[in-house]
């Protein structure tokens, strides 16, 4: 019993750790003359192949030469008391900030964060 028990915690903390949010945009090609140096991103700007930048909602972005790839660079407060709190994003602080409903200004505890 036990040793099942400690499988089944092993496997619930690896599924959680591979819970970042990613998602992948084909390659649009930035050329210099015939040659290809890089990614174009959503907004059209371009980067280099192998460079990595922070977007504005807090997205970690990598470009290579199959496209850009970019995570969720926060992690999501999964288990807190819902009754009592709320999770809010700071987009300043690109973070969670787990409140209590009635007064924001306290913090309440948290026990999982994912992502
Ligand atoms: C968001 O985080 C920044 C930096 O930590 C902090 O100064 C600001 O007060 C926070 N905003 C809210 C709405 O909590």
């Amino acid at each position: 019993m036990k040793t099942f028990l400690a499988c089944l915690l092993v496997l619930s903390v690896s599924v959680s750790m591979s819970n970042a949010s990613c998602y992948f945009l084909p390659l649009n090609p930035v050329k210099r003359g015939d040659e290809i140096i890089g990614c174009y991103d959503m907004k059209g700007e371009p980067h280099e192949f192998n460079t990595h930048w922070k977007t504005k909602d807090c997205l970690e972005c990598s470009c290579s030469n199959s496209g850009i790839s970019c995570c969720t660079a926060y992690a999501t407060p999964v288990n807190f008391d819902e009754e009592k709190c709320i999770s809010i994003f700071n987009n300043t602080a690109c973070a969670y900030e787990v409140v209590e409903k009635a007064d924001h200004s306290k913090t309440c505890e948290v026990h999982e964060w994912v992502g």
